[in-house]
């Protein structure tokens, strides 16, 4: 979009709120978790800084394998490692409750396994202290994707057994260290999408300085792989925490996800609805259901799919003490040919088009998104299919599920750099419009529909690092000064402060 189509500053545009009566007198609970939540590499910079080993993103953004669309890295972005004390007083003067980071396991073990970094460990007890000390609760990530090169280089981390052990050891370390002060505990972010970044590491490329690499062929059965030992090392930390600190916390892992909806009634569209909630959200959630994988997956999936123990199923079972999902917006899926075995050639691989095709849901009038053929099409969110998502989530998914918190929700907008006038990245009217629509939505689904949702998490403090992306994406409620480390709230910050001053929340 041209940066002229925004209304100039000072012209407050008309929000685009649910009209649904019943939001009028709806409130929320005290105890309703609300936040801001961002990821180490997305956030930290100070990559090579106090002992820190390199990740697989460093190397991933370094020598980009046609990875990163901008060729830009995550060395420095908001260097938020230095400056958290800052971007916590500002949290706390504004009156935001919680904040999920996600810890930098190479920032505590170098290599993965083995020596402890001092300077590491460290700064997250300064970290945890000052943010404890803000009054500020942390929901924190242990794994957000920055999987310790080490490990990759000596035997392929997550295609390994091996991995259980290493995260464990990590997790229980950092788990034991702040536990007193973290209520919220996420082992992982978005599974699906962190065993589908191994298609990024070129089998035979680098061979001689990488040599896990050719062990790696970045196909189907390494993905498989990864989502067995991640589902694994989930429940094994959730067990021992479960065992360890019984009662003082909650512990699950971050789906990511979003609404689908039959682009028509016919049973082929809804079939494929089924099948991406079934290969995105079924794969990962045994926890929800008998300890296993989804049956439609061991179908499509057959000898590929390695077999949990009754053991192993018994671990899984119950390692979730809550559902949480990373959801932005809503699609309507059209049926392709190849149905479940499209899915399963690309499983554990969010993006939708080859389980089916898709288009923006642009329903109730939020007029959002050019159309889905354009590439920038995922940019734009509807805020609609959030809470018809979390009744399908709650009810018809997986009915076991006590609560759900929406561990991040957001809007993008492309960034234009230079070109984009500071005035209208501050005035994100259509960010805001987003936030108002979703939170209105999130407590219609709470006080109407009755789902348990308890909590909310806004993606994120600032502009930053978006990944594949780069620096061309930009998700902050607050633009970030990329020369001057400046942070400066967006009008979406304040949409979303008003929104809670109005509707109650945690405070
Ligand atoms: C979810 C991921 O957890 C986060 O790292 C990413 O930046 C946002 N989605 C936006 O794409």
């Amino acid at each position: 979009p041209e940066p002229s189509a925004y209304p100039s500053p000072g012209v407050f545009h008309p929000l685009v709120a649910s009209s649904d009566p019943s939001l009028e007198s709806a409130s929320l609970p005290n105890d309703f978790v609300w936040g801001i939540a961002a990821s180490s590499y997305q956030i930290e910079g100070a990559a090579k800084d106090e002992g820190k080993g390199p990740s697989i993103w460093d190397l991933l953004a370094h020598r980009n394998y046609g990875s990163v669309s901008d060729n830009s890295t995550g060395d420095i972005v908001g260097s938020h490692y230095w400056l958290y004390k800052q971007d916590f007083a500002r949290l706390a003067k504004l009156g935001v409750p919680y904040f999920s980071p996600s810890f930098s396991w190479p920032r505590f073990f170098p290599f993965g396994n083995g020596p402890l970094n001092q300077e590491g460990v460290k700064h997250y007890d300064d970290v945890i202290a000052n943010m404890v000390s803000n009054g500020i609760k942390p929901a924190v990530t242990l794994f957000h994707w920055d999987t310790p090169l080490a490990l990759f280089n000596s035997y392929g981390a997550w295609t390994d057994p091996k991995i259980i052990d290493d995260f464990f050891n990590y997790a229980k370390f950092v788990i034991t260290r702040y536990d007193a002060y973290v209520p919220i505990w996420y082992t992982f972010n978005e599974p699906q999408y962190c065993n589908w970044q191994y298609q990024y590491y070129p089998a035979g490329n680098n061979k001689g300085i990488y040599p896990a690499y050719h062990n790696i062929t970045g196909g189907l059965s390494a993905r498989i792989a990864c989502s067995h030992y991640t589902i694994l090392a989930h429940a094994k930390v959730a067990k021992w925490y479960h065992e360890e600190f019984k009662g003082r916390g909650r512990i699950t892992f971050k789906n990511s996800g979003n609404y689908y909806e039959g682009n028509s009634t016919s049973t082929e569209d809804l079939d494929a609805v089924a099948r991406n909630y079934e290969f995105v959200l079924g794969w990962f959630n045994g926890c929800w259901r008998d300890g296993d994988y989804s049956p439609m997956i061991k179908e499509t999936l057959g000898s590929l799919l390695p077999n949990f123990t009754q053991a192993e199923k018994d671990l899984i079972k119950g390692s979730c003490d809550f559902f949480a999902i990373d959801a932005y917006t809503g699609y309507l899926a059209t049926a392709v040919s190849g149905g479940s075995a499209a899915c399963a050639a690309n499983s554990s691989h969010p993006a939708f088009p080859e389980c089916a095709s898709s288009s923006s849901l642009a329903a109730d009038g939020f007029p959002l998104g050019p159309s889905a053929d354009n590439e920038m099409s995922w940019l734009y969110s509807t805020p609609v299919g959030i809470r018809r998502f979390l009744n399908v989530i709650t009810k018809d998914l997986f009915p076991t599920v006590p609560d759900i918190v929406v561990s991040e929700f957001g809007f993008a907008e492309p960034f234009e750099g230079q070109q984009t006038k500071l005035e209208n990245i501050l005035w994100d009217l259509r960010r805001s419009d987003y936030y108002q629509g979703f939170l209105d939505n999130i407590l219609l689904a709470k006080t109407v529909d009755r789902v348990n949702v308890t909590g909310i998490f806004a993606w994120s403090i600032f502009d930053n690092f978006e990944w594949f992306s780069g620096n061309q994406v930009k998700f902050g409620v607050q633009y970030l000064n990329a020369t001057s480390m400046e942070r400066v709230p967006k009008a979406s910050l304040f949409q979303m402060l008003n929104w809670f001053k109005t509707k109650g929340g945690a405070t």
